[in-house]
């Protein structure tokens, strides 16, 4: 079956998923959550795909869930529902790769809680972000909750997620909830070059990397630098250990496999 509402762009290591959706601004329905989760699948065991950038078709990223689909909906489809999307994004969090946020515009409750599970977020002048369900009487439901807090604090987690308030890129880039702004035509070339240089470094060093930052921060310093030593294990018997002391000693860009 040929999947339009989420598509897949490959450019040598680099893939690009792009939510494709524009006339409802990209929010996510039952049909997207697949699509998006088939394609993760589809790239995570790829050996040739090394970072993932997520973006939005249009002028939005993701207006999040779609609130046509959710109108018709008994409670236990709402309840269906969150649990996918909620699974989804464990899924892009606990991604082998690193997954690249590309806020191209607005990214609001699904949305702001796609980027925030992605592990960098870049951001375009123009995007707007913001958990707005309480303006809904619902709250995040896609790991808001607790993704924002960790990202930018308690504080200011509490007032977005109490008032719903729509921030700009601008205000996004202050309380970093995103880390860089760019005009949005130069949104994808920032993108691509922060793929680029993440390419450049050892795979399988960028996986363990990710992995232990993640679950480290999720427990107390000594277990986390247990987890940070049984990273690194890992990376001790690689082929590309070795090619990256021989590339140092002979002068030269080192070239990685993943091995
Ligand atoms: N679900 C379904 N359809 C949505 C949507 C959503 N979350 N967000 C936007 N759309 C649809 C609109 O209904 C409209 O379709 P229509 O022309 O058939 O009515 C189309 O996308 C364009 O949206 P529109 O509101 O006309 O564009 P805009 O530029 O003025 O505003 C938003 C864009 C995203 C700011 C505004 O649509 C909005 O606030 N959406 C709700 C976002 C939200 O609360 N998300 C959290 C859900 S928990």
């Amino acid at each position: 079956m040929e999947d339009t509402v989420v598509t897949l762009e490959i450019e040598g290591p680099v893939a690009t998923i792009r939510l494709n959706r524009p006339e409802v601004m990209n929010a996510f329905n039952f049909d997207m959550l697949r699509s998006l989760s088939r394609h993760l699948d589809t790239l995570r065991f790829d050996p040739a795909i090394r970072v993932v950038i997520i973006t939005g078709a249009g002028k939005a990223f993701s207006a999040g869930a779609d609130l046509k689909e959710r109108a018709g909906m008994t409670p236990e489809q709402v309840r269906a529902f969150i649990f996918q999307i909620r699974r989804l994004m464990d899924d892009v969090e606990q991604f082998n790769k690193p997954i690249i946020a590309a806020v191209n515009g607005v990214a609001l409750g699904g949305g702001t809680e796609l980027a925030l599970a992605a592990d960098i977020r870049i951001a375009a002048e123009s995007a707007t972000m913001g958990l707005t369900e309480t303006r809904l009487a619902i709250i995040p439901g896609a790991g808001g909750t607790q993704r924002l807090p960790r990202l930018v604090g308690k504080g200011i987690a509490k007032e977005m997620i109490f008032t719903g308030r729509r921030i700009d890129a601008q205000e996004a880039m202050r309380i970093g909830l995103v880390n860089q702004v760019h005009p949005p035509e130069a949104l994808m070339g920032a993108c691509q070059r922060l793929a680029e240089e993440i390419c450049a470094s050892g795979p399988i060093a960028v996986e363990q990397a990710k992995y232990a930052i993640n679950r480290g921060l999720e427990t107390d310093l000594n277990t986390g630098l247990a987890i940070e030593s049984n990273a690194y294990w890992i990376c001790i018997p690689t082929e590309d250990r070795l090619e990256g002391l021989t590339a140092f000693r002979e002068k030269r860009k080192p070239i990685y496999k993943g091995k």
